[in-house]
């Protein structure tokens, strides 16, 4: 009994030991209340200036018009196809969408990858490589000579016209194909399918994953306004007044905003609490100078931010024996999940140091608990400034519609989210403290890219058959 408690005490002296050494390093991470509630104030003021007519050109926080003007209604109906690009996978779907009492939605889908090279290739070879992958799987399920209605989750910033039109902005997260931006994707996607010259389909609409998300959220839960993106990527979208879009005509009623947030920072606005790990994870990225904020607090490139953390305290020789090894100037290494894994509280060190070993890194005890920290550091300040951002939303909600108190319901996806042991909780005590006038339900999507992007294609055609019997 003694020896385990000397043993105990002589761990905890270790490890505030190791940690008191890094802490000075660590320390421009760990954020204040005060300083949350600055960022969600800023926050605030950028989504002002995506929505103002003047404002919005110049604006970083985008605040996209989605032409989803209203959540479903329980009366969808019919088959359609779903495409979702932008994720961790690339997937084609069937949905099978039925009204009335007895209303069910029935998926079959199928992943495919998308290799780094056709990623990063021509926009051509990128959207042939979709067409054929589409052609795969009507082969698959038999329904090649179906013409059948299609949604497109195209998980990217898009200025939209019309439901069934949007002009690709800029490239986020993994992709850069030539020759898209400024393109509009439904016509890329059109032209591609006739190139192959062997399906004819309806592209009807096109979807961000967030809307998406929202839509199969409301789908079986009325009060949810807003969706939310924790993976990959980060972004949001929630139901905006009409009156409030300048940049739409209208000011009857409401529509889905997708905010773009990631950008948030990308006018300066976030400099004095980024840290020269963020400079260098943006300098190493595919598209420096954007995303800043989806950079801090995103799958993609929380491990990368870990890793220059760990490079500089192995310069400084507060770890592996001051070598810094090939493994840790391997761009990629630390993928979310093994973030996730070292973060588990029923992890012991001696496991942390076998995924370390795992990763190429040769690590002692010491390491190890440094490593920990580090990861736990990282994670907790993007769960508490996406936070941040969430209670900027939901707070802006409640002043639109008048309310002292607001009850909403978020949609929430993606890998971040769901399968850190962290983050979700963290996220949420941060939206509860900095938005206390809001009562926030977060509602987890089962698939909500293809399935809210059939919802948005049932709602798309009902309107388009109403159109045409007006005129
Ligand atoms: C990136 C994209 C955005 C998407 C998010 C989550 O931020 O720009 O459109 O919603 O990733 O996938």
């Amino acid at each position: 009994m003694i020896a385990a408690q000397l043993l105990a005490y002589y761990f905890t002296e270790l490890k505030d030991d190791q940690l008191k050494k890094i802490d000075k390093y660590l320390y421009s991470m760990r954020f204040s209340d005060e300083t949350l509630r600055d960022v969600m104030n800023r926050f605030r003021r950028e989504m002002e200036n995506g929505l103002g007519r003047d404002t919005s050109t110049t604006a970083t926080v985008k605040m996209l018009p989605t032409f989803v003007r209203s959540i479903p209604d329980g009366s969808e109906n019919g088959d359609f196809l779903a495409l979702d690009l932008g994720g961790t996978n690339f997937r084609v779907l069937l949905v099978k969408i039925r009204s009335g009492k007895r209303r069910s939605v029935e998926m079959h889908n199928k992943i495919y990858a998308i290799p780094i090279e056709v990623m990063q290739g021509t926009g051509e070879e990128l959207f042939d490589h979709i067409v054929h992958c589409i052609s795969d799987f009507l082969d698959y399920m038999g329904m090649k000579s179906a013409r059948l209605p299609l949604g497109f989750t195209f998980s990217f910033p898009c200025h939209q016209t019309s439901l069934d039109a949007g002009i690709l902005v800029t490239w986020t997260k993994g992709f850069k194909a030539t020759d898209c931006e400024g393109e509009d994707v439904v016509e890329l996607l059109r032209d591609a399918i006739k190139r192959k010259e062997e399906f004819e389909l309806d592209v009807v609409a096109i979807v961000n994953d967030t809307v998406g998300t929202m839509m199969t959220c409301a789908y079986e839960e009325p009060t949810c306004e807003v969706g939310l993106i924790a993976g990959t990527g980060s972004n949001a979208c929630y139901m905006e007044e009409m009156k409030n879009i300048e940049t739409v005509d209208g000011n009857e009623g409401r529509m889905c905003v997708n905010m773009e947030w990631g950008a948030f920072g990308d006018n300066g606005c976030l400099d004095d609490i980024r840290t020269q790990y963020d400079q260098a994870v943006d300098e190493n990225s595919l598209n420096e100078g954007k995303q800043r904020y989806e950079k801090m607090c995103s799958g993609m490139y929380l491990g990368e931010i870990v890793r220059q953390i760990l490079i500089d305290l192995t310069k400084r020789g507060f770890l592996f024996r001051g070598q810094i090894s090939e493994t840790l100037k391997t761009t990629g290494i630390f993928e979310t999940k093994f973030l996730s894994q070292i973060e588990s509280d029923r992890l012991a060190l001696l496991q942390v140091r076998a995924i370390l070993q795992q990763l190429g890194l040769d690590s002692t005890c010491d390491d190890s608990i440094i490593v920990k920290e580090v990861c736990g550091t990282v994670s907790r300040r993007a769960a508490q400034i996406c936070g941040a951002g969430m209670a900027a939303v939901v707070d802006k909600i409640r002043e639109n519609r008048g309310l002292d108190h607001l009850d909403i319901t978020v949609g929430v996806d993606g890998t971040l989210y769901k399968l850190h042991p962290h983050f979700s909780r963290i996220f949420q005590q941060s939206v509860k403290e900095l938005a206390p006038k809001c009562d926030v339900t977060f509602l987890l999507s089962e698939d909500g890219s293809g399935k809210g992007a059939a919802l948005i294609t049932a709602v798309g055609c009902r309107q388009r058959e109403l159109e045409a019997q007006q005129h």
